[in-house]
C-alpha cells in the first residue's frame, strides 16, 4: 500500500509517493517491496548501533505486521545524523540480506542505502513493545513447515524452506513466525534468565517473563514431548546478541538471572536475536554446589549394582582434564560398581602418529580416580583401527568399561579386536559372548568413521550373568540451526544413528532369542534425544529407557545443552527383567550446573544408576 500525503519538508509544500514501514515488512517473511526504492516519511529512531539505526513506523492494527525496521548503514556520516528519538524521513532501497555465506540462514528485511535524512523532530518517546505483557512467545512449535510425526524432530527433513514457502505469519502458533513479525522492533525483556552458557561471541540464550513450557529446576527449558504429543523444542526462547553500545554481555551461567534488557528483534547467523541497547547485569545466581550421588551400592544386598555413565570429552592421559574427570568419578558418582565410559583418547591423545592403545589413559585415569578417594578399579576397552572412529583426528576415541573387581568379574573369554564381531553363543536360557569384550557388527556400513559398540558379559556378586553395550553413536555435527531456512531442521547423521540403533536391537534380540529375561544395560551418548522416536524405534519395543523406569520428570532428563535447550543425549536402557525390578538414577548436573563455561570439565553430565541384577 502506497499513500499520498502533502509533506512540509520544505518551506513549499511538495507531492511526494511515501511508504510506511509496515509496507516494507507485510506480513509474510519476505518483503512485497523488495527491491524498491521507497521514501519514509514516518520513521522514528528508536535504536542506533555499529551497523545502522532502527526505525518505528506507525503500528498495524495487525500483529503479523512489524512496525520496525533497520536501516543498514556503516557510515558514520549517516550515522551522525540521527539520534534516537528523532522523527526522520529518508529515502531507502528495500532488501532481503542473507548476513552470511549460508544458505540456511533467512534473509532480514531492512533497508539500505539510506539517504535525504531530514530530522523533523527531536526528542520523541520511543516506547517498546514489553513482551511477556504487550504479547508472548508461543511455547510448541516453531513453524507450521515442521510436519511429521515427530514435530521439529521428523525424518525426513529439509522437505521444504521458508525462504521458498514465504509463508504468511503467524504469530500467535509458531515461534519464528513470532519473532519475524517482531522484524526490527524495539522490545523490553523483563528479568531474563540464562538458559545456557554464553557462546564464543558472548550471546546469551534467554527467556523472559513470559510463560514458557519444559522448564527445568535450573531454570532451562528442557526438550520436551509437548500436550499433543508431539517434540517441542522450546521456541519461546530467544539469543541476547551483542549489545548496540559496544558494552559486553556478561559471563553468565545456566539460570542466572540478568537485569531487564530493550533491544531490537533482528535474525542473523542461524537465529531470531534481540540486541540489547546495552549489556544487562547479573540480578541473581543459582548455588553452584553439586550434591554427590545418593546412589551408591548397598553392600548387603548382592542383587543391586551401581551404574555409573560419562562422556569424558577427548580425555587423555595429557593435561590436568583426565584428574578433573577422575575426581568426578572418586566425588560425586562415588565410585559406582560399573562406570561406561565415552571419548577416551589413546596414550598420546590427538597426536596423530598412528598410537591406538589406551593403557597409558587408562592406568592413569585409574590411579588417579584411587589418589581422589575412589575406589579400586580395573578397565575393559577394545582399540580402534587408526583413525577409523571418526572424533578429533588421532586421538581414537573409544568407550571404556571402568568396574570394581570385588563387585563384577569379566566373564572369562577372548577379547575381540577393532574389525572381529561378537556373536551370541551359548544355550537356550544362558547366552554368552563369542569375544569378551567384542564390538557390534564393527563392519556393518552403520558404523563407518565411528565409534563400535563395546559389548561385555559379566558375573555380579550374587552369581547372575549382565550383558553391558557400551555406545557413542555418529555426532549430529553440521546440522542446520533450529531456526534457519530447511524444515524441519537438518538432523546431521540421523539416518546413520537409525542404522546404529538397529544393529544394537538386532544384538539385544539374539541375546533375547536364548533369553528374555537376561540383564542388559545399553548405555552411552547415542547423540539422540529420545523424542526423535523414529531414530528408536526398533529399540524402544525391546529395552525400557532409564529415566522412565526411575521417574524422572521429564524436564529434569537432561545431560547436555545446546543453544535454547538442555537435551538428554546420554541414554541408559535396561532390559525388560532389569526394567520390571525398578531402578533408581540421578543425572547430575556438575557441568552444565558449573559456574561458568571455563568451569566445565566436560560439555556431558554424568548419570549415576541403581539397579537390580536379581
Ligand atoms: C521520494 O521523494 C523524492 C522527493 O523527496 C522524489 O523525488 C522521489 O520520486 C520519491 N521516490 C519515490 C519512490 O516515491
Ligand atoms: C512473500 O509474500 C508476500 C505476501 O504475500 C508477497 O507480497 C511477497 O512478494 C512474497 N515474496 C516472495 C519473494 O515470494
Ligand atoms: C483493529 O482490528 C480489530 C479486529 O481485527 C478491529 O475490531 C478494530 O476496529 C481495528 N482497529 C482499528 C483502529 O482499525
Ligand atoms: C534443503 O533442500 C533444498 C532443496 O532441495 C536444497 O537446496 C538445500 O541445499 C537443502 N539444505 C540442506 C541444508 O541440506
Ligand atoms: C503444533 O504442531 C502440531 C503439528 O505438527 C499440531 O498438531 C499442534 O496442534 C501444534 N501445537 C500448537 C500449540 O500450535
Ligand atoms: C578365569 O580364568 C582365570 C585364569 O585366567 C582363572 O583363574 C579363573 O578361575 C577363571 N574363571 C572362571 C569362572 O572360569
Ligand atoms: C536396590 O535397588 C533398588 C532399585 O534401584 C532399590 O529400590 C533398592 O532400594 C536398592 N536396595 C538397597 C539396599 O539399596
Amino acid at each position: 500500500m502506497k499513500r499520498l500525503i502533502f509533506s512540509l519538508l520544505a518551506s513549499s509544500i511538495t507531492l511526494v509517493s511515501s511508504t510506511l514501514v509496515t509496507d516494507i515488512n507485510g506480513f509474510a517473511y519476505k518483503s512485497p517491496l523488495v527491491g524498491k526504492t521507497v521514501n519514509l516519511t514516518d520513521a522514528l529512531v528508536t535504536a542506533k548501533g555499529s551497523e545502522g539505526f532502527y526505525i518505528a513506523g506507525a503500528a498495524a492494527n495487525d500483529t503479523r505486521v512489524s512496525s520496525g525496521l533497520l536501516v543498514f548503514t556503516t557510515s558514520a556520516t549517516v550515522l551522525s545524523k540521527v539520534a534516537v528519538g528523532d522523527i526522520i524521513t529518508l529515502t531507502g532501497l528495500v532488501a532481503e540480506f542473507r548476513p552470511s555465506a549460508d544458505p540456511d540462514f533467512l534473509t532480514l528485511t531492512e533497508l539500505e542505502s539510506p539517504t535525504n535524512i531530514v530530522v523533523v523532530s527531536t526528542n520523541n518517546p520511543v516506547t517498546p513493545i514489553v513482551l511477556g505483557r504487550d504479547r508472548s512467545p508461543p511455547t510448541e512449535n516453531f513453524s507450521a513447515l515442521d510436519v511429521g510425526p515427530d514435530g521439529f524432530l521428523s525424518v525426513p527433513n529439509n522437505q521444504s524452506q521458508i525462504d521458498t514457502v514465504n509463508a504468511t505469519l503467524l504469530p500467535e502458533s509458531f515461534g519464528m513466525d513470532f519473532w519475524e513479525s517482531l522484524n526490527g522492533q524495539l522490545v523490553t525483556v523483563l528479568r531474563p534468565v540464562a538458559i545456557n552458557f554464553p557462546n564464543s561471541f558472548g550471546e546469551i540464550w534467554a527467556i523472559g517473563d513470559w510463560p514458557v513450557t519444559g522448564q527445568n529446576s535450573r531454570g532451562g527449558l528442557t526438550i520436551i514431548l509437548g500436550p499433543d504429543g508431539i517434540p517441542d523444542g522450546q521456541p519461546e526462547t530467544v539469543i541476547i546478541g551483542e549489545p548496540l553500545d559496544g558494552t559486553d554481555n556478561p559471563e553468565v551461567a545456566i539460570g542466572m538471572v540478568l537485569s531487564d534488557i530493550t533491544g531490537v528483534v533482528t535474525y542473523q547467523f542461524g537465529f531470531y536475536y534481540i540486541l540489547p541497547l546495552t549489556a544487562p547485569a547479573i540480578v541473581s545466581s543459582p548455588s553452584f554446589d553439586i550434591a554427590p550421588t545418593s546412589l551408591v551400592s548397598a553392600p548387603g544386598d548382592l542383587c543391586n549394582i551401581t551404574v555409573g555413565s560419562y562422556n569424558v570429552d577427548n580425555m587423555s592421559p595429557q593435561g590436568t582434564h583426565i584428574d578433573d574427570i577422575a575426581n568426578h568419578i572418586a566425588t560425586v558418582l562415588r565410585s559406582p560398581d560399573i562406570v561406561f565410559i565415552q571419548e577416551v583418547q589413546d596414550n598420546d591423545g590427538p597426536t596423530d602418529d598412528g598410537v591406538v592403545s589406551a593403557s597409558l589413559t587408562l592406568s592413569t585415569l585409574i590411579a588417579a580416580i584411587k589418589a581422589a578417594g575412589g575406589q579400586a578399579y580395573e578397565s575393559v576397552n577394545i582399540d580402534p583401527v587408526d583413525k577409523a572412529d571418526g572424533g578429533q583426528p588421532g586421538g581414537n576415541i573409544r568407550q571404556v568399561y571402568l568396574y570394581q573387581p570385588e563387585r563384577l568379574s569379566l566373564v572369562n573369554g577372548t577379547a575381540g579386536t577393532a574389525l572381529e564381531a561378537v556373536e551370541v553363543i551359548g544355550t537356550d536360557g544362558s547366552p554368552a559372548l563369542s569375544l569378551n569384550p567384542g564390538r557390534i557388527d564393527p563392519t556393518n556400513a552403520a558404523w563407518q568413521d565411528s565409534r563400535k559398540p563395546l559389548v561385555a558379559q559379566w558375573t555380579t556378586l550374587s552369581g547372575d550373568t549382565l550383558f553391558t553395550i557400551n555406545l557413542h553413536l555418529t555426532a549430529k555435527d553440521g546440522s542446520t540451526t533450529i531456526q534457519g531456512n530447511a524444515r524441519p531442521p537438518v538432523n546431521l547423521g540421523v539416518a546413520q544413528r537409525t542404522s546404529q540403533v538397529g544393529a544394537v536391537a538386532a544384538f539385544a534380540s539374539e541375546i533375547f532369542a536364548k533369553d528374555a529375561d537376561a540383564n542388559i544395560v545399553a548405555a552411552g551418548d547415542w547423540n539422540e534425544f529420545l523424542q526423535a522416536r523414529s531414530v528408536f524405534a526398533s529399540l524402544t519395543p525391546l529395552l525400557s529407557d532409564l529415566d522412565a523406569v526411575a521417574g524422572i520428570s521429564p524436564v529434569e532428563s537432561y545431560t547436555y545443552v545446546f543453544d535454547n535447550t538442555a537435551e538428554e543425549l546420554d541414554h541408559v536402557f535396561l532390559s525388560p527383567a532389569m526394567a520390571a525390578r525398578g531402578a533408581e538414577a540421578e543425572h547430575i548436573h556438575v557441568n552444565n550446573w558449573a559456574p561458568s563455561f571455563a568451569a566445565r570439565v566436560s560439555d556431558h553430565d554424568p548419570t549415576v544408576a541403581r539397579v537390580r541384577v536379581c
